[in-house]
């Protein structure tokens, strides 16, 4: 694809401005990721292997005529600052040794020519020759399985990896190689990019067989399905959702974010997917989200069960959207009185109560809001009685700042009546 040429001694390819949000968004996660593992006074050594799965020549021209970094280097510069934020900001006694390892693979020969130049070019010639970086050609599906190996060998016991899986389209990613990752690799991470709107576009019977094929996701329609479906106004709305559904029921992550990144002029909407095994770490990602308001938007409305609500993005023939949900302060109140309302009614079904661990983990991949803004809704409407908060001892909890996991979630008897 002449759009992605790389060629030492050439000016890089351009650079969207959507992929450098998506850019600032993985360094943000990453820096937080170091940050909240070694939040652990007694953690000196982090063991991790970063699979970046299509790395590209590392370098691009943004729409304002500057060099900017792609992946691998963004990758790198995070794992640097991580380390100095963590040295000057933390009062450790011990320094932190942060042991990452970093496999860059793309199958085009001159993209990996070009990021070997740059990355010696950036004084990273001695982690080459040392193999923390490595360099792999040909297609990640091929070397998915031998970079799973490699970080389960690193990582024996918490099986710690993330794999940046920026494929460009949607069908360069087989489910299968998601399924190994996540059944190998107890603390495995993917960050997956996945152009859903290509895919829409030209779905029929004939791509929708070769996409099957190629990821192994099985949409869960058939081709007279697909026709019926268009012939509704909101036909891509229902499309997205029963292939998100899809996507995230087999790929067998636990946890998985809902956000989608727009592009500024228009068309052309992509999921940024974050799946992983561990609440912390969705949680991590979906309030870097709340800090790049926007440019991500999520699908479906504030608050819970965001695709029994209405999953909103487009008006189907221009294209525009009709209320996407972004990640703004107003976003952040409509969320929060959403969930005032939301909350009370979910409760009455739970006659004994619920653990706020109960009742965060039933929702969590249903909601845009992060696990302290949930508390704060908790918390909120404790406050005013419409909820009881109980301790261990059965007797109403004193909390005003934080919940604990068991703190007892209810209605107060007179409020059963309610709803
Ligand atoms: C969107 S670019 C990469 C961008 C890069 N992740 C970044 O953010 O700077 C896509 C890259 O994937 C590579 N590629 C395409 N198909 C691939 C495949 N099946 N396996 C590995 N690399 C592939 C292309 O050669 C291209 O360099």
């Amino acid at each position: 694809m002449s759009h992605y040429a790389w060629r030492w001694g050439s000016p890089p390819p351009p650079v969207k401005r959507h992929s450098e949000v998506k850019h600032a968004l993985l360094r943000n996660y990453l820096i937080q990721y170091f940050l909240t593992l070694v939040s652990m006074p007694s953690q000196d050594r982090i063991k991790l292997t970063i699979v970046d799965g299509f790395c590209g020549g590392g370098l691009y021209i943004n729409e304002s005529g500057q060099e900017v970094p792609g992946s691998p280097l963004v990758i790198l510069d995070a794992i640097r600052e991580a380390a100095f934020l963590i040295q000057t900001k933390q009062d450790r006694r011990k320094p932190i040794d942060l042991d990452v390892e970093l496999i860059c693979i793309d199958k085009s020969k001159s993209a990996l020519d070009y990021l070997k130049r740059l990355l010696e070019d950036r004084n990273y010639g001695a982690a080459l020759a040392a193999g923390k970086i490595q360099l792999v050609r040909g297609d990640f599906a091929d070397h998915c399985g031998a970079a799973i190996q490699r970080a389960k060998d690193r990582s024996k016991i918490a099986g710690r990896a993330i794999f940046v899986l920026d494929q460009y389209g949607y069908a360069r990613v087989p489910v299968t190689c998601l399924r190994d990752i996540f059944a190998t690799l107890g603390h495995a991470e993917v960050i997956l990019t996945f152009y859903i709107d290509a895919l829409i576009s030209y779905l029929n019977e004939a791509n929708l067989a070769g996409f099957e094929q190629a990821t192994g996701i099985r949409g869960g329609m058939t081709a007279a399905e697909i026709d019926d479906m268009k012939k509704s106004p909101k036909w891509r709305v229902h499309l997205q959702s029963s292939l998100y559904q899809s996507l995230t029921s087999q790929c067998s992550a636990k946890f998985y974010t809902p956000f989608f990144v727009r592009p500024e002029r228009g068309h052309g909407d992509f999921w940024l997917l974050h799946l992983s095994q561990h609440w912390k770490a969705r949680d991590v990602m979906a309030t870097t989200h709340w800090e790049h308001s926007n440019h991500f938007a999520h699908y479906g409305r504030a608050g819970f069960h965001m695709f029994s609500t209405g999953y909103i993005t487009k008006i189907d023939s221009t294209d525009q959207l009709q209320s996407g949900f972004d990640f703004s302060d107003v976003a952040a109140t409509v969320s929060q009185d959403t969930m005032l309302e939301q909350i009370p009614a979910m409760l009455f079904e739970a006659t004994d109560g619920l653990t706020f661990e109960q009742f965060f983990m039933q929702l969590i991949n249903t909601t845009p809001a992060t696990r302290t803004m949930v508390e704060e809704a908790l918390l909120a409407l404790n406050e005013r009685k419409e909820i009881q908060v109980l301790g261990l001892d059965g007797e109403e909890s004193r909390a005003r700042v934080h919940l604990k996991a068991d703190h007892v979630l209810r209605l107060p008897k007179q409020g059963r009546f309610n709803f």
